[in-house]
């Protein structure tokens, strides 16, 4: 029989516990045996391995988090610890490896895939920040979260007549600064791909406000820079009470939304009829409309793009 282990690596994002879900009652129903590791590749090189069954995922799809946990592991980069996992995987005679996470976790399966393991990425991330797959599972559900806190943010900063710099998660992507920044009707956005605007968005501030705009929402993706640096020269340049929101981790976590219980759903599913199907490498994503099958190493080389038009839907409504 097949055997396959999954793994859920870096960053948490909701949608993991879908993934998870998916993967194991879907090779089940393939007649494969599944292997939870949990703890991302910390775990993987600790050989802590677990058979999981139909019933070891009920009632998870709608939990944030992940069931099997996750880690940032540094040891995986080493050579000591990599070769660990390799061996840890053949102690178990796995051969058949899905790793769900985002970029950084499916570079690492890569070099997986480059010692030989059947190795599937599945995009899991809050940032949307891989260039081959539209969407990555967890970034609707985190974009809601932040434009939920915008819209309350809202109320207090309209309160006072302030301005509130809300600063989102993104690393060095600026779509949930985008994308919230649109839904949650800021003012201005700042992400770190158009960093060149920052000076335009303050001079529109002082425009509005001669205008008799009342006050200001501004969404600061955190790869765009200082937030409290920026909000110092907001309040210097335009005299305007200037507050700092740093929504955190709350939009990693909590219940995933319908898109991203989808995603998880059906491309934890193609994952595993993949990794069954061949023995080759893959990445699944979910490119205009479809759940699409990309060879690892060519999605892993696709540069994320910025969505300009969305960009400019922002200036063109956004006062
Ligand atoms: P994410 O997957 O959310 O982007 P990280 O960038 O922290 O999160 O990556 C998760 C883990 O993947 C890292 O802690 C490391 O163990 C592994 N990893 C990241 N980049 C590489 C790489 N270039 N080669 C091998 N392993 C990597
Ligand atoms: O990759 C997801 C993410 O939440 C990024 O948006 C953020 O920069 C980073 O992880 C935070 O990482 P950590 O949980 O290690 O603080």
């Amino acid at each position: 029989m097949e055997k396959i282990a999954i793994l859920t690596s870096g960053g948490d994002a909701p949608g993991m516990n879908a993934v998870i879900r998916s993967v194991v009652r879907t090779a089940i129903y393939e007649g494969a045996e599944i292997y939870g590791v949990e703890g991302g590749y910390e775990g993987l090189i600790d050989g802590k391995l677990t058979r999981l069954y139909e019933s070891s995922v009920a009632d998870i799809i709608q939990r944030g988090g992940t069931i099997l946990g996750t880690s940032r592991s540094t040891r995986f980069k080493t050579d000591e610890g990599f070769k660990k996992a390799i061996q840890v995987l053949e102690v178990f005679g796995i051969k058949k490896v899905i790793v769900a996470g985002g970029d950084g976790s499916l570079r690492g399966a890569l070099k997986l895939s480059q010692a030989g393991i059947d190795v599937v990425g599945i995009p899991l991330s809050i940032d949307n920040d891989l260039g081959y797959t539209d969407y990555t599972i967890g970034f609707f559900t985190a974009v809601e979260t932040a434009t939920e806190a915008i819209s309350r943010i809202r109320d207090t900063t309209e309160a006072h007549g302030r301005a509130n710099i809300v600063e989102v998660m993104g690393r060095n992507c600026g779509d949930i600064a985008l994308y919230s920044g649109l839904a949650g009707g800021a003012e201005s956005i700042i992400v770190p791909e158009r960093k060149d605007d920052i000076e335009e968005i303050i001079k529109k501030a002082i425009v509005t406000r001669n205008r008799g705009k009342k006050y200001h929402i501004i969404v600061m993706a955190e790869g765009a820079g200082d937030t409290n640096e920026f909000a110092k020269e907001f309040e210097k340049l335009t005299g305007i009470d200037t507050k700092v929101t740093v929504l955190g981790y709350i939009q990693r976590g909590g219940s995933p939304n319908i898109v991203d219980r989808m995603l998880g759903s059906t491309i934890g599913n193609k994952a595993v009829t993949e990794v069954l199907k061949e023995n080759s490498s893959f990445a699944i994503g979910y490119t205009n409309g479809k759940v699409k099958v990309f060879d690892l190493e060519e999605a892993l080389s696709i540069d994320k793009v910025f969505n300009d038009e969305i960009n400019e839907v922002v200036k063109a409504i956004s006062i």
